[in-house]
C-alpha cells in the first residue's frame, strides 16, 4: 500500500508535489486547530484561576510564591528547615510533638513489618487488621463514648459524613467559619444549608425555630476551636439548642484534641459538658495524633451505621497500617503525659499575654487555644510581616481573602508543647518590633 502511494507520488511533476505537500501541511494544520478547539471546550477553567496562580505563582510583592509551597526539610516541629534556613516555627500543627517522636516512629515501623503499608482493600472484604479496632476502641474511651470509627482522610471524612447522613428535605445549620470540608459535605449532601453567624447560639436558636419544622433532620456543626480566630464556641448552649430542636450536634475537633481541656480532652472537658451530650464527634489524625486520617466517634448505632453504610468508608481502603499505629500510639503518650498539654496551655498563654501587652491585635482568640492570629488588615500587609519575620528567623504565615474576609488579613501563630519560653518571647519582640516598623 504505501510503496503504491510512493509510486504514485513519484509520477507526479514537480508544480503537483508542490501543490501536494501544501494542501496536506493545511490538514495537519486543520487537525491541530481542531485537537486544541476539542480540549479547550472540554474544560474551561473558571475565569478567577488565571489570578489566583499567578499570584500563588509570583514572588515578591507582586506574589506570594515565596511564602507558600516551599519545601521544607525534616519533622515540622519547634524549627523549620527552608533552604538551609532555620527558623522558629509557627507553622505546624503538631500541637504535642508527637510527630517526629521516637515511639510513634516506632510503632508505625512494627506496623509496617507486621501488616504491611498498605491493607491493599476496603475493611469490608479484607482491610480489616487488628490495629484500626485498638484504635478506635481507645479514641472511644479516650473521648467518653460508645465507639468510634476511623477514615482515611480528616476532610473527607467531613465531605462523606455529613454527605451521607444528610439528604433532600434536611436541614444542616453550620458556623459561619466553619471548615471547608464540611461545607463541601454539606453542599454535597442535598440538604438545606444555613450557615450562622460565627459562634452566635442566639441566631442560630432563631434560625431553628423558623426552619425546624419543615425539616425532617437538622444537623448543627461547629469546631472545637476555631483555626482561623482561635476562638472556642459554647458549647453548654448549643446542646441545649439542639436537644430543644431535636437536632444531631457534630463537633469538629481538629484544633481541639489534645489541646483543650485540662489533659487535652478537647471540648467537652473544657466546656465541663458529658462527651455523650454530643452526637457526632469529629477528629483529625493528622494533628495531635501525629499520622493521617479522621475520626468519628458517637454512639454505637451512629458508629455501626457509618461502618456498613458511610460510602467513603465501605467503597475506600482501609487505613493504612502505620498511620494507624502511629495514631494509636501518640494517643497512648498523651493519656500517660498530661504534662505536654500542661507545657502547651503555658505556651498558649504566655504567647497571648506577651502579645496583648505588646499592643498586638489578637482578635476573638481565647488564650486556652493553640491558635493566636495576629489581625494586621490588608493581605498585602499580612504577607510583608510574614517575610520581615522570616529575616529574624520566625516563620508564621499570612492569611488573607478569600480564607477570611477583606482586610481581615492575619499572621497565625500555631503553638506547640516543643517550643521554649525563649522561643515565645523572641517571636513576640521581633513580631512587635516589626509590625511597628
Ligand atoms: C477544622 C478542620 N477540619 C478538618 C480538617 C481536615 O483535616 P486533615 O488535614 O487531617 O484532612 C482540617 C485541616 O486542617 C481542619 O482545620
Amino acid at each position: 500500500m504505501l510503496s503504491e502511494k510512493a509510486g504514485l507520488f513519484s509520477n507526479l511533476s514537480a508544480e503537483e508535489k508542490r501543490r501536494l505537500l501544501e494542501r496536506m501541511l493545511r490538514e495537519k494544520d486543520k487537525k491541530r486547530e481542531k485537537d486544541s478547539t476539542t480540549l479547550e471546550s472540554a474544560f474551561e477553567f473558571p475565569p478567577e484561576y488565571a489570578g489566583y496562580r499567578k499570584k500563588l505563582e509570583t514572588t515578591g510583592e507582586e506574589g506570594v510564591g515565596d511564602l507558600f509551597y516551599r519545601s521544607f526539610e525534616g519533622v515540622n516541629t519547634r524549627h523549620a528547615l527552608i533552604d538551609g534556613v532555620k527558623a522558629i516555627n509557627f507553622c505546624s500543627y503538631n500541637y504535642l510533638d508527637l510527630s517526629g517522636d521516637e515511639r510513634v516512629g516506632a510503632a508505625a515501623k512494627a506496623a509496617i513489618e507486621t501488616d504491611g503499608t498498605s491493607v491493599s482493600a476496603s475493611r469490608l472484604v479484607s482491610g480489616e487488621r487488628p490495629v484500626h479496632a485498638a484504635l478506635e476502641s481507645a479514641l472511644a474511651r479516650w473521648i467518653g463514648v460508645d465507639a468510634a470509627l476511623a477514615f482515611v482522610g480528616g476532610y473527607g471524612t467531613n465531605e462523606d459524613v455529613i454527605g451521607h447522613l444528610m439528604g433532600a428535605g434536611d436541614l444542616i445549620l453550620y458556623d459561619s467559619l466553619i471548615h471547608a470540608s464540611v461545607q463541601q459535605g454539606a453542599r454535597l449532601s442535598g440538604a438545606t444549608v444555613i450557615p450562622f453567624p460565627h459562634n452566635n447560639p442566639q441566631a442560630l436558636e432563631s434560625i431553628l425555630q423558623r426552619r425546624r419544622a419543615q425539616a425532617r433532620h437538622a444537623l448543627i456543626v461547629v469546631e472545637g476551636v476555631y483555626s482561623m480566630d482561635g476562638d472556642i464556641p459554647d458549647l453548654p448552649a448549643l446542646v441545649e439548642i439542639k436537644q430543644r430542636h431535636q437536632a444531631l450536634l457534630m463537633v469538629d475537633e481538629a484544633h481541639s484534641m489534645g489541646v483543650i481541656g485540662a489533659t487535652g480532652k478537647g471540648l467537652s472537658q473544657y466546656a465541663g459538658v458529658p462527651p455523650r451530650s454530643v452526637d457526632l464527634w469529629m477528629g483529625t489524625l493528622s494533628k495531635t495524633f501525629a499520622s493521617c486520617g479522621g475520626y468519628i466517634a458517637g454512639s454505637q448505632d451512629m458508629v455501626s451505621y457509618l461502618r456498613h453504610t458511610a460510602p467513603g468508608f465501605v467503597f475506600s481502603v482501609g487505613l493504612a497500617p502505620p498511620l494507624a499505629a502511629a495514631a494509636l500510639a501518640a494517643l497512648q503518650i498523651l493519656e500517660e503525659q498530661p504534662q505536654r498539654v500542661a507545657v502547651l496551655h503555658a505556651r498558649a498563654l504566655l504567647f497571648h499575654t506577651l502579645a496583648r501587652t505588646a499592643g498586638l491585635d489578637v482578635g476573638v482568640a481565647s488564650p486556652e487555644s493553640a491558635i493566636v492570629p495576629i489581625m494586621v488588615g490588608e493581605s498585602e500587609k499580612a504577607a510583608r510581616l510574614s517575610r520581615a519575620l522570616l529575616k529574624k528567623g520566625v516563620l508564621a504565615l499570612p492569611i488573607g481573602f478569600p480564607a477570611v474576609p477583606e482586610n481581615k488579613a492575619r499572621l497565625r501563630f500555631f503553638l506547640s508543647s516543643a517550643h521554649t519560653e525563649e522561643d515565645i518571647r523572641s517571636a513576640v519582640k521581633a513580631l512587635a518590633a516589626e509590625s511597628a516598623a
